[in-house]
Parts: structure tokens; sequence; C-alpha cells
């Protein structure tokens, strides 16, 4: 490489051409999220690339084209099937690829510290080894294809509140426990090509800038040998660079594109940023070449199998509805004769969250309502719902049954149809968008009271919600059947029909816990959002402001292993999940780093349960932690014999540089849900230290 060459592959652009990104259509960029051109000379691709988590996005639709929208983050993480997540990576690399992308934005493995932030539906769990396992999974599939994924936010980016400057305060040895582990297993077992480094502080730091995070952590003690890209507007300082910083991404937004002509200077003048920039390019080319990116960048307009993919969403939205209540109204019978269906847009489509995951099914969503016209980014942040329509599929389903709709906003009219017909669904929605938590965990605008009414009209009410995470449910105990099917995507109607009608037996177990009350979180509300203007961007309100995210209150003690600590019991557990027929969980043996269990179909129908085993304590001290699961799908009196390898960093601690597990006796659970131990073991272990 030579002259500008040297800092050619270190930043890039916003290519979302006449809406705030980059002046002019770089050529051989297309519209998405970045855009890095390549060396022809040397036969160097240009990095071209899309969102997202959920599928390729939509990006204000600038490129005219859709994707096959994918299920949210905590949809697919309640599968727990690893096999399942990776194939959805997989659909999302190959439609990436055909776009043109040959990177993909995706990998968000943050811990879901607080279920009232607004990204929750782009996570996959708040437990670090099922993320961890989840997130590498996305990666293997995604990068089958030749498109370098990424892993994000890194890390403790938990809140949207001033999320461009909010400080996640936490101690070294509860981060590597926690979110710290969650990317480090999802880089050894996927490999990503790149890192995305966060917009908020660690430590008093910025991410992006932070020696600790990128350097510390990532390159000395995990020998990670990828790249580490910025967020968009993330970078404030060229000294990013000696931090371990990689590529600027979206360099226009910054108040300078640091990676350009400033580090070439400095590398002139500076051993130290001389020897940066060569690692920075290796580390780039080093990605390029293990992912298999070619010589070229893809050439956009390329095949893609729609209906192939559709059945992949379907079934992806299918295993990811998690059944929490069924008094026996639930599975549907074909025969009904009435059936009463109330709200949540039913008979237009299904929710799904804002942001730069967006994506947008084919046709495109059937309501899309941006959160404000006012921002020219806050525009690509739309209430939208995927066009798949609960009704018609109820309706295809029950085609004998009087099937009416009610959008619900008149009460009584709602109660009336209730009244008449056999049975009532409502379905309940909460929108959730990148930039911007949620106040309250309260479904919003008035839909708690159009769930009492129904119930209290109809006694065959089910509720199926459509939220980013978890909800207060103040009227569970009074409807008989409640579905989370979350924001189930492009073919989102079609699955919860599936489920409520029993053509396929649900199967999700939550990946998050739902709380009983706000009493019961660490924080009583989200830190800064009592006085904060909320913005997309999150941007400091006065230059040098400061806002804590305590962190160090649960420390590693995530949701489930909070409320262990605490001795909370949850409105629903992690874990949790029914199904229309019965399982057994027995023969539970244990080893210091396995456990052994069998699960048996002891119902009247075939179904795949989940069983989960968890550390519970140590020496008799509370200390709970997922330590492994298998997910079976069984006939009717079938048994699956399964063995989970527990990883030792669950059954340690992190502290002076090093793993320890401790002397003594751990007492480990067989468990359908993290409040729910059927069988116990103890294992005695010797203890050591490793790092
Ligand atoms: C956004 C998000 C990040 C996304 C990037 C590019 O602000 O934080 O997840 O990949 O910018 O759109």
């Amino acid at each position: 490489m030579r002259g500008d060459e040297r800092t050619q592959l270190l930043w890039g652009i916003m290519p979302i051409f006449n809406a705030g990104g980059s002046a002019k259509p770089e050529p051989g960029s297309i519209a998405g999220a970045g855009y890095v051109p390549g060396i022809d000379r040397l036969g160097i691709p240009a990095l071209r690339e899309t969102d997202g988590s959920l599928g390729v996005s939509y990006l204000l639709g600038l490129r005219g084209d859709y994707s096959t929208a994918m299920p949210s983050g905590p949809a697919m993480a309640s599968s727990f099937n690893p096999q399942l997540v990776r194939e959805i990576g997989s659909v999302m690399g190959q439609e990436a690829r055909a776009k043109g992308f040959n990177v993909l934005l995706a990998g968000g493995v943050n811990l879901m510290r607080d279920p009232r932030a607004g990204r929750t539906f782009e996570y996959f769990s708040e437990d670090p080894y099922l993320s961890g396992v989840l997130g590498g999974a996305s990666v293997q599939g995604i990068q089958s294809h030749h498109v370098i994924s990424t892993l994000k936010h890194f890390a403790f980016n938990a809140q949207e509140t001033g999320r461009k400057y909010v400080n996640s305060v936490i101690g070294d040895g509860p981060g590597r426990e926690s979110d710290l582990l969650a990317f480090q297993i999802a880089i050894e077992r996927g490999q990503p090509g790149a890192i995305m480094c966060a917009y908020n502080r660690v430590g008093g730091k910025q991410a992006c800038a932070s020696d600790y995070l990128m350097n510390t952590v990532l390159k000395e003690d995990w020998d990670y040998k990828g790249f580490v890209m910025s967020d968009w507007g993330a970078v404030w300082s060229l000294d990013s660079a000696l931090a371990g910083l990689d590529q600027q991404s979206g360099a226009p937004l910054d108040p300078e594109i640091y990676f350009d002509a400033p580090l070439r200077n400095a590398a002139h003048s500076d051993p130290a940023y001389s020897k940066r920039l060569k690692d920075m390019n290796v580390r780039v080319l080093t990605s390029m070449l293990a992912v298999g990116l070619g010589n070229e960048a893809p050439k956009p307009g390329g095949a893609i199998d729609f209906e192939a993919h559709a059945a992949v969403t379907r079934e992806a939205a299918a295993q990811g509805i998690v059944l929490l209540r069924n008094t026996g109204v639930l599975p549907l019978s074909a025969s009904v004769k009435s059936i009463a269906v109330i709200g949540g847009f039913a008979d237009s489509g299904v929710l799904s969250g804002g942001g730069s995951s967006e994506t947008h099914g084919m046709g495109g969503p059937a309501i899309s309502v941006p959160r404000t016209a006012a921002d020219r980014f806050a525009k690509q942040l739309t209430h939208q719902y995927q066009a798949s329509a609960p009704l018609a599929a109820i309706r295809k389903r029950a085609s004998k049954a009087e099937v009416t709709y009610r959008d619900g906003r008149y009460i009584a009219d709602a109660v009336a149809q209730a009244k008449k017909a056999d049975i009532a669904i409502v379905f309940a929605t909460q929108w959730t968008t990148e930039g911007f938590d949620v106040p309250s965990l309260s479904l919003p605008t008035g839909q708690d009271a159009l769930i009492e009414a129904v119930a209290k009209a109809n006694p065959n009410t089910i509720v199926v919600l459509e939220t980013g995470g978890p909800v207060f449910l103040p009227w569970k105990d009074d409807v008989a059947g409640v579905l989370e099917a979350w924001y189930p995507g492009g073919k989102g109607g079609e699955a919860i029909a599936d489920v409520l009608f029993g053509q396929v037996n649900p199967s999700g177990h939550l990946p998050i816990t739902f709380p009983a009350s706000v009493e019961d979180l660490p924080r009583r509300i989200i830190p800064g959002s009592d006085f904060l203007t909320p913005s997309f961007f999150g941007t400091e309100p006065t230059p040098g402001a400061t806002l804590d995210a305590d962190y160090s209150i649960e420390g590693s003690d995530v949701g489930y292993r909070w409320n262990a600590r605490k001795g909370i019991t949850a409105a629903y557990p992690f874990g949790y999940g029914l199904s229309y027929t019965q399982f057994r969980l027995d023969h539970f043996t244990v080893g210091e780093d396995s456990a052994s269990f069998t699960i048996t179909n002891t119902g009247t129908r075939e179904g795949a349960d989940v069983a989960q085993i968890y550390l519970l304590s140590h020496d008799g001290r509370p200390m709970q932690r997922l330590l492994g699961f298998a997910r079976c799908d069984l006939a009717v009196g079938k048994s699956c014999k399964q063995k989970v390898t527990i990883d030792p960093r669950l059954l340690a601690r992190w502290r002076d540089g090093q793993w320890t597990i401790a002397p003594g006796d751990y007492l480990l659970g067989l468990a359908l849900d993290a409040e729910t131990i059927v069988q116990r073991q103890t294992v005695h272990i010797e203890g050591r230290s490793w790092n």
C-alpha cells in the first residue's frame, strides 16, 4: 500500500444519498449503512455495509428493495435453538450478498440489563451463555456466505437514554462474567470478522476510545485477530486508533475524519501510530481473507429465494412464540363457531421494532408511521407493521367460523363483540425502537383496560402480545390464554395462527425475565430518563455532561440471577414456556464439566421442550447461572438423552486477571425454568485458576 492507500480501508462513509449521509453517491457504493472503497490495484474489494441483526435493513427505502424480515432477537432466542439461529443467519447473509453487500452489521449480543431498553428487541437475552451461543450461531450462518458479520455493541450498551455519553459503571470481574462473556463466547463460536464498539462510555472512557475494552480485553486477553469498527458517529479523537479502534465508520458524521490524513501524518512522525497503522490494515485484510470476500464487492441483483426464506422466518417466529398461560382454551379447534379478534392492528399486520435494524418484507410494511418528521435520522425510526395480518391467517384456519375484528379503540364495542363470540383474542402491542427507552413496562394506550374489559365479557379470552421485551400483565390471571409472540417478522401473522390452532405446538422459553414489579429491578428508572430530552442520538445536553448507569448494583447478576440473589419471584421467569403436551425431565447426573439428563414426552401430541441446567449455589450461597440447555423435538412417548458440557467460566469468578473456581460444593439443578427445579445434584470441585 502506498500514499493514501494506507488509510483507505480505515474509514468509510454512510452512503444514504440525499438523506444526510455522504455528499455524493460514491462510485461503487450502494445505499446502505456504510461504504469503504477498495483498492483495485491490489485486488482489495470495497466494503459495502448494511444493517442489521434481524435481516437486511430497509434504510428509508433508498434502494427500493425488500428483504426477508426475521423475527426479533428475543423471538429467535426463545427457540433456544442454535441451529435455527444459524439458519436465520445464513438467510440474512445470502440476501445481503445478493443485494451487493459483504458486511452485515449484525450480532447484537448486548445483555438485556434493563427490560425497558429500546433495543431489547434487537438482542437475544439477559444471560451471557445463551447470548454467546446464539450470537456465535448467527455469525456462523451469515459468514457462511462470505459476508463479514459484526458482533455489537462492544460493550455494556444497555440503554438508549443518553446513549452517546451514558457511562456504564461496572467492575472488570462482574463485567467479564456477564456482558463481556457473551461477546467472548460468541467470538469463539462465530469468529466474527469485525466487532462494533459502542456509543456509551465504560469506566468513564468512550467505548470506541477504550484501551481497556479493545486492547486489554479483546486483542490481548482474547487474542482477537479481526478488526474493530466504530458505531456511526462514535469517534471523537485520533487517539482512538491507539486505544484499539481499527476503522472509523460513517466518518463524515464525526467531528473529523481522523483515520484519513491525520492518521497518515501521525504515522509519519510517531512510531506508535506507524505501528498501529500497519496493524489496522492487517486486521481489516485478515478478516476479508478469513471470511473469503474475494477480490471484488458482490454485484447487486443476485437471486434470492424469498419463498424458501419465508418458510424460515415463519418457522423461526413459531418456535419463538412462548405460551405463557393456557387454562385449556388452546389450541383452538378449527370448528370453533365464532371468534372476536380485537386490537393490535391485527387486521393489518404484526408489529416490528424501530431504528437501524428495521427490515421490510416483500411489498413493504402494512402500516408505517415515522416517529418524527423533524429529524433527518429519526425518520428512520418508523412504527411499522409487517404485512402479515393475524386476522387473515385466523380466518384461513377457522374458515367456517364467524370472525369479527375491532381495533379496540372503543372498549364497549370490543366488549359487545367479545360477549357474542365463543373466543375473544386481544392483540396487545408495545412499540420499541433504537434511540429511545420505554418509560414503563405497562402496555401503552390503555390496552390493559381493554384486556380487563374483554376478559370480563368472555371467559375464553386469549391475549397475544407483540412486544419488544417483557411487559407487566396485571390481567394475567383473568384470561384463559397468553402468548408472547414478540416482533414475529414477515410471516408473523401466519405463525401466530399456526400456534393458536395447534399446527405448531409452542416450544418457546423466555430468554428474559418478566418482572412482577418495577421494584424488582435493580434500578427504579432508566438513568437519565427523568431529566434528559429524548433524542435519537442521545448526545450530551451540555459539553462534558455526565450520566452514570450504575451496573455495579447487580454486577453479573442480571435478570434471573438478580432475582435469585434477592429472593424475588418473577411474573414469568427466565426459561419459562408451556406446551400443548407434557414432558418429564429425569436421570439427572452431574460431573465437574458436564451434566446428563433425559426429556420424555409424556403427553398426547408431539412437541419440543427445552431443559435447562443451572448452577444454584456454591457452598450454600445462592449463585444462579445457566450452565447449559438442550432442546428436543419428541413424538408421543419418546425420550431424548442429553449431555451438556459445562463451560468452566460459568462456575468461576474473574478476579485479578484470571478465572477462579473456588473449591467447594456446587449445587446444580435440572430445570423447566429458572424458578422450577425438578432435580438437584451436588458436585464437589477442588477449585482451580486459569486465564
Ligand atoms: C446505528 C446503530 C448500529 C448500526 C449503525 C449503522 O446508530 O447503533 O447498530 O449498525 O448505526 O446503521
